[in-house]
């Protein structure tokens, strides 16, 4: 079920035009029960110990059916920072190929994160998004290629397959951010990168503090040294006479898992897969073209105008402002750089595109 089908679920979409989901995806009501559930069973039987156990291997299930991956290649963590720290951490950067390339379009998660490797031996290299640009840094001294699947910036999808391509021709290792687009366009894992990282704020329409990490098999002997004891080959032992990681993609999971969120998260990513990411993405590509050609009626400038993901972002004089006036329309977006963010999910229709073509058509002053 997508569009005017599901609205229902979404208490918010009854008084705003909603298309902030590249912030934070609208709150359902099964993702509300989520939560109540854990609650209840708190209430009812205290510790549910072995059933939280039990959840969290649900939803590394769920993640890894997103992903087209089998569940034992997905790594539970709270946040991608806390996940590709942890992944890094298993990187030696004193040798030859001591080389982390990202884009001009990275997440500060990425980017922070990569410079922070500078004090284990990394140097870093930025460059513009395009594979081409790519392939002009990365060489014999590349040790991690890292991309984001769509810009938070721009609302550009990178080709990050002829990117991982690139990266692998090097034989250097590549890292996906897949945080802004997981949900709303098909992603084979595998297909894409070596590592894989998301989480559930946005198109997975759940809470903060619950991530993904998919690992290819093939790279599991990059073993982190930040890590935790659910990382363990059997956490039920307790033993603390040696580190010991899983041989999954458990290795790179941390402490206690994040059970209140993972409720949440099964019962977002369980509106998703219901709903088909095929034909979430087909729904919303057909929103952004009609955003995209309305824009264009109205002169107002798309920063990346041939886009076909989920966000379309729009030049603007003064894009905070321009956010402010639309909330007074009750049209809730955001703002990055100098571009007002539109994000279209499955819950959005044509009369929410249309809804914000009126408010900026009547904002036309605060449009570059
Ligand atoms: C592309 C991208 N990566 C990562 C994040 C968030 O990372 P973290 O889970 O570490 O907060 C966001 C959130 O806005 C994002 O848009």
């Amino acid at each position: 079920m997508v569009g005017e089908a599901i609205r229902g679920r979404f208490p918010v979409l009854a008084s705003k035009v909603y298309v902030n989901s590249c912030s934070q995806g609208a709150l359902s009501d099964a993702v509300r029960a989520g939560y109540e559930e854990y609650l209840d069973g708190w209430d009812a039987n205290g510790a549910e110990w072995m059933f939280w156990v039990e959840r969290a291997e649900a939803i590394r299930g769920r993640f890894g059916e997103l992903l087209g991956v089998a569940p034992d290649e997905v790594a539970l963590q709270t946040s991608v920072s806390a996940a590709v720290s942890a992944f890094v951490s298993g990187l030696d950067f004193r040798g030859e190929r001591n080389r982390i390339v990202i884009s001009e379009n990275e997440f500060p998660a990425i980017g922070q994160i990569a410079h922070a490797q500078e004090l284990r031996g990394a140097e870093v290299v930025q460059v513009a998004p395009e594979p081409e640009a790519y392939a002009a840094a990365v060489d014999e001294r590349t040790a991690l290629v890292c991309s984001t699947f769509v810009s938070y910036r721009t609302g550009r999808v990178h080709d990050v397959e002829a990117i991982r391509a690139v990266a692998h021709e090097a034989g250097a290792l590549m890292l996906v951010d897949a945080y802004q687009g997981v949900g709303a366009l098909p992603l084979d894992a595998a297909a894409v990168g070596d590592v894989v990282v998301g989480g559930t704020v946005k198109y997975l329409l759940a809470s903060a503090g619950l991530a993904f990490m998919y690992v290819n098999p093939a790279v599991r002997d990059r073993v982190p040294t930040q890590t935790g004891w659910f990382a363990d080959e059997n956490i039920f032992e307790m033993q603390i006479e040696r580190y010991r990681p899983h041989p999954s993609a458990r290795r790179w999971d941390a402490g206690t898992p994040p059970v209140p969120n993972i409720y949440g998260g099964l019962a977002g990513i369980g509106l998703i897969l219901e709903a088909g990411v095929g034909k979430i993405a087909a729904h919303v590509a057909g929103l952004a073209e009609r955003l995209i050609a309305g824009c264009a009626e109205l002169g107002a400038q798309v920063v990346v105008p041939d886009g076909r993901g989920p966000l379309v972002c729009i030049r603007s004089t003064d894009a905070p402002a321009l956010v402010a006036a639309l909330g007074q329309d009750d049209v809730v977006a955001s703002d990055r750089d100098s571009n007002l963010r539109v994000s279209l999910h499955l819950y959005n229709t044509d009369e929410d595109v249309d809804a914000v073509l009126a408010a900026l058509a009547r904002r036309r002053a605060l449009l570059a």
